[in-house]
């Protein structure tokens, strides 16, 4: 090759690892928002930090439980600042928020999205979902989890308002493209997720680690970041059927499935208890690393399961798609050990997985095997919107949201009733419907594992390879 020719080549593939410059960051302001100051607080708490007291180094703890810690999704908020409606990004690593547009153009896309900031100081919490996060790990698979995550943190965030006696909403049925144009969405690979109303109210004083920085003016802030990689992972998302059905806002708060445990308890040991104390719970739940495989109490697991019938004010309807179905395998007391389906209360016949069944069930997730018992969430496969879905189908991210708030609910309740509890992806769903005798088309979407914890070790699923979906 003649050594002009390949000192092009070099030249242009140097241009492919070569960094742009980096954008101008403008000046802090403090936020003086008091429905910013509220949302900040709120995301603080309900998603954003722990005090479980595991921070170190970059992988601080979060209030919420993400597949291999990747967190694949992020917030803005809406709020009036100084009267005029403005929609702030928030950069959740560098406690920064950009104003990205204030004034009609914020008013009008309100007004064609159908949502309203809460008045007198209240705010609108949006969850984009940033699926290449998540994907870049675990490939298609990335984009359940992305949802799954996604559900932890809304489902929270709705959570933590209600623990201060907030009666917020969530939202996931409303036109989502004037918004998606407002935050820069579509064109950034993220998805509007939800939307949480959250009324006003006192804010604790955690905003004041915030900063904010006008981003009004695209051509001062610069181009964004842009990965081929992104791109094209993106694109492959477009198959995914959108379709939802109507909208049910301003109905009473009910459970995200139909969960019967009333009879296994006393009324006041079931449940979350007082929503007073949900922070705490919030504050200091953890996942899970291993389980000993020491037997836990039943009772501890059906309080833990209990929390599942917390209900929730969203906009979906009140009858869901979505099963529960509870293998009970290690208790100290073994006439309880069976599997139940939670919908009805049933116990169901038949024999209990073994250790090394839980363990291939799990896609060799050894060190999870001595669960005590596991949570599966599943549905009719024609629950799934698309041609051909049943009657009361919903799409991916509605039922994925059904599924990965009532995980929180699972490490709430968990964590009150003091049981080692970790949500996982990583489960072979053919193995477990057999194991669980699940209709034959019915799809696991979600397991959680509950039982005696040891976390001595380290958690394999934070690892950089996909172990647990047969990554080698
Ligand atoms: C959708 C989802 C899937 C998960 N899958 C697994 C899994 O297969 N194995 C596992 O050990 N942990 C799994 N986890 C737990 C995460 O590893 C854990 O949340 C993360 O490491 C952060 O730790 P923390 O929850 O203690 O803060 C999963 C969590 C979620 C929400």
């Amino acid at each position: 090759m003649p050594e002009r020719e390949s000192s092009g080549r070099t030249a242009d593939l140097w241009a492919r690892v070569a960094l742009p410059a980096a954008s101008p960051v403008p000046p802090a302001e403090p936020v003086v928002a008091p429905g910013l100051r509220l949302a900040l607080s709120l995301l603080e708490e309900g998603a954003l930090t722990s005090g479980a007291g595991r921070s170190s180094g970059s992988s601080a703890a979060r209030a919420v439980p993400s597949a291999g810690a990747v967190y694949p999704y992020e917030f803005a908020v809406l709020a009036l600042e100084n009267g005029v409606p403005a929609a702030f990004k928030v950069d959740a690593d560098r406690r920064a928020c950009t104003r990205l547009a204030a004034g009609e153009v914020v008013a009008e896309a309100l007004r064609a999205t159908g949502l309203a900031v809460p008045e007198d100081g209240g705010a609108v919490v949006i969850t984009l979902t940033r699926p290449w996060l998540s994907m870049r790990k675990y490939g298609d698979r990335g984009y359940l989890y992305t949802q799954l995550d996604a559900g932890h943190a809304a489902g929270n965030l709705a959570l933590a308002a209600a623990g201060r006696g907030a009666t917020g909403a969530l939202r996931l049925r409303f036109a989502r493209e004037p918004l998606s144009g407002l935050l820069q969405a579509g064109e950034n690979c993220r998805e509007i997720h939800s939307a949480a109303l959250v009324p006003a109210g006192a804010a604790d004083d955690s905003w004041t680690r915030w900063t904010v920085h006008d981003g009004t003016d695209r051509e001062q802030t610069g181009p964004t970041w842009r990965s081929w990689l992104e791109s094209t992972c993106w694109d492959s998302l477009a198959g995914w059927p959108e379709h939802s059905g109507a909208p049910a806002p301003g109905a009473a708060p009910a459970p995200l499935a139909q969960i019967r445990t009333d009879h296994r308890l006393p009324g006041e040991e079931a449940g979350l208890g007082d929503a007073s104390d949900w922070p705490k719970l919030i504050g200091t739940r953890v996942s899970s690393k291993a389980f000993t495989g020491e037997p836990v109490s039943a009772a501890a697991v059906w309080r833990a399961v209990s929390a599942l019938a917390t209900p929730l004010g969203t906009d979906l309807p009140d009858a869901s798609p979505l099963s529960a179905t509870l293998v009970l395998r290690s208790t100290t007391d073994p006439e309880q050990d069976a599997v139940y389906r939670l919908g009805t209360g049933e116990r169901q016949p038949g024999r209990l997985p073994t250790t090394d069944e839980v363990a291939r069930a799990c896609m060799q997730q050894r060190a999870l095997a001595g669960a005590a018992a596991v949570l599966l969430l599943h549905v009719p496969r024609t629950s799934l919107a698309g041609p051909g879905a049943a009657e009361d189908a919903e799409n991916l991210r509605e039922l994925a949201f059904r599924c990965g708030a009532l995980g929180q609910l699972l490490y709430l309740g968990a964590n009150r009733a003091e049981v080692g509890v970790t949500g996982i992806g990583g489960f072979d769903t053919p193995l477990w419907r057999t194991l669980a005798g699940l209709p034959e088309d019915d799809e696991i979407l979600y397991a959680l594992l509950l039982g005696s914890p040891d976390d001595s070790g380290i958690k394999f699923d934070r690892l950089a390879t996909a172990h647990a979906q047969n990554e080698r």
